[in-house]
Order: structure tokens, then C-alpha cells, then sequence
């Protein structure tokens, strides 16, 4: 089982899956290791990390000072999810029409674990194997916007619906390569030209799915405006990005730079949240304060 602990608890005999913030240090980020020398657990407890991805099926579980945390409902109820997300999405891929009810069973099992336990479901969707990335990014995407639209006091069939987009709106990146959606290096030209065209191809095939909704479709193609402009595909300015849209925006990068992949080291969310703040331009700073609290207040960390 993976479980985040503080960096403070962390002890000689654990398996380091992944140490959060370690991003600007080459040879810490990229190590899974199993801690053999006290002095070396010592080392990471004092070197400003905030926490630490452990895996305690390869190494020493943290002490009993934490409450064991259940993460069997949410395992399942994922994977019941990313088979669901795997066959509509594979529908769409080969030009046939989907439904918005065929996702619907999705949203219910998202909202309920929002309701039951979000900091579960959230930790367990942030570990992104390769070839799932993103199906689970598409799930977390759905978790955090519903989480968020409930917050803000949106009505629930918007709630419902902000669930949906999120599941749908990376649904252009189905035609693009695993190798260059997973590509550790620099992407060339042709490769960022192709991740740049998913929320507009994502659009059209989503465009064409009857009684789609309105939100739906905007946030599928506008989830990489930003703010001031420099956005993509249409570097549509302030004003003209909605609300929708916005929040999207947010709970996308969130996740993406959150996430726990096999070769970078997961920001916390208090550092996700800090860069994101700072971020001039990209993202409706009031909406990131208004999510900032929404994550305190489920106390996901
Ligand atoms: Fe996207």
C-alpha cells in the first residue's frame, strides 16, 4: 500500500516511492529506494521536504502515531471507473456515439466518495501508472471539480455536470501517442503541436455526441486558456474565459502537477497551491484562493 507521510515520521526501513518537492534535485526525484541506514532517513527528515510516498509492501510501515487509512473502496471504485472510462472512451476513439448517461454511473461513484472521504479517493487516484494516466487524471479532474463546485454552492446538477466535463475534457488526448503523452525529455515541434491541438480535436469528437452540454464542451475546449491571454488553442483573453472554464483550469494543473508518476517527483498540495498563486496570469487568483480553502476545508493534503 502507498501512503503519504510527513517528512518528519519518516524512518530507516521504509521503501521511498517518492519524495514530494524533490523536483530541482536530479537524484532525488528520480529514485525509488528502501532507506538501509539511519543516517540516511536523517538526512531526508532534514532536508525541507514536506513528505514522502512510502510503500509499505516493500519497507517499514509509519508508526501507530497515524490513523490507518482504508484505501480498499476507493481502490475498487476506481477501477470499477477506469473500465467504464476505457470502454467510452475507446467508443468515441473509433467513431461511435456515447451517451452522456453511460458516464453517469462514474459521476455517482465520484460524488459519493467526494461525500464519504475525499482525501482517500484523491490520494489513491494521484498515483498515475503510465498507461492509465489519463483515465486517472480524467477521474481526480471530475473528483476535484464536483469537490469545488459543492464548495462554491453550485447547484448539484451543475455539480454533476463540472463532474462530467472533467472526466470528458482530456478527451482529445486519445489520438495522441502513450510514448509522447509519457515522454520524459523535451517534446520536438510536431509533439507539442499535437498536444496542443487535444482540446480543439477533444471538442469536435465530443461536438458531435448528442445532447452533449454546453459546460461540457467549454471545458473541453478551453481548459488551457489562461487569464492573461497566453493560453491555448485560441488565446481567448479574460473576459472571454468562463467561469467553467477557470475552475477547470485549476483543478487540471492541480492535479497534473500533484500527481505521483514513475519519473517525477509530486509537488504537495501546499506547494502546488503556493506556485499556483504566484503564477501571474495563468490562473483567476480568486478562484485559486477559493480552491486553496475548498482543500483545507476536506482536509486533502
Ligand atoms: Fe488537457
Amino acid at each position: 500500500m502507498l501512503k503519504r507521510i510527513e517528512a518528519r515520521r519518516v524512518r530507516n526501513g521504509m521503501f521511498v516511492e517518492a519524495i514530494e518537492g524533490a523536483w530541482q534535485d536530479p537524484f532525488l526525484s528520480k529514485r525509488r529506494f528502501l532507506l538501509r541506514r539511519e543516517a540516511d532517513a536523517l538526512k531526508l527528515r532534514k532536508s525541507g521536504i514536506e513528505g514522502v510516498i512510502i510503500n509499505t509492501s516493500r519497507g517499514l510501515d509509519i508508526d501507530g502515531l497515524l490513523i490507518e487509512i482504508d484505501t480498499q473502496a476507493a481502490r475498487e471504485t476506481i477501477q470499477k471507473s477506469v473500465q467504464v472510462l476505457e470502454s467510452v472512451f475507446g467508443r468515441l476513439q473509433h467513431g461511435d456515439g456515447i451517451s452522456v448517461d453511460q458516464v453517469a454511473p462514474v459521476i455517482s461513484s465520484v460524488s459519493k466518495s467526494m461525500d464519504d472521504n475525499p482525501t482517500v479517493f484523491l490520494s489513491v487516484t494521484r498515483l498515475k501508472s503510465k498507461d492509465e494516466v489519463t483515465f486517472l487524471h480524467s477521474l481526480s479532474v471530475s473528483a476535484l471539480m464536483i469537490l469545488f463546485g459543492r464548495h462554491l454552492g453550485l447547484d448539484e446538477a451543475t455539480v454533476q455536470t463540472l463532474g462530467t466535463a472533467g472526466l470528458l475534457h482530456d478527451v482529445g488526448k486519445l489520438e495522441i501517442p502513450l510514448e509522447i503523452l509519457n515522454k520524459e525529455g523535451r517534446l520536438d515541434e510536431d509533439e507539442i503541436k499535437m498536444i496542443r491541438d487535444h482540446p480543439e480535436k477533444g471538442h469536435a469528437i465530443l461536438s458531435r455526441q448528442e445532447g452533449m452540454s454546453e459546460i461540457v464542451l467549454d471545458v473541453c475546449l478551453n481548459h488551457h486558456e489562461r487569464i492573461d491571454g497566453k493560453g491555448y488553442p485560441r488565446r481567448l483573453s479574460e473576459t472571454q474565459v468562463s467561469f467553467h472554464a477557470r475552475l477547470a483550469a485549476i483543478c487540471d494543473v492541480y492535479d497534473a502537477v500533484t500527481s505521483v508518476r514513475p519519473y517525477k517527483a509530486p509537488w504537495s498540495a501546499s506547494q502546488a497551491l503556493k506556485w499556483m498563486l504566484g503564477s501571474e496570469g495563468q490562473f483567476d487568483r480568486r478562484l485559486v484562493k477559493k480552491f486553496a480553502l475548498c482543500l483545507s476545508v476536506a482536509a486533502v493534503s
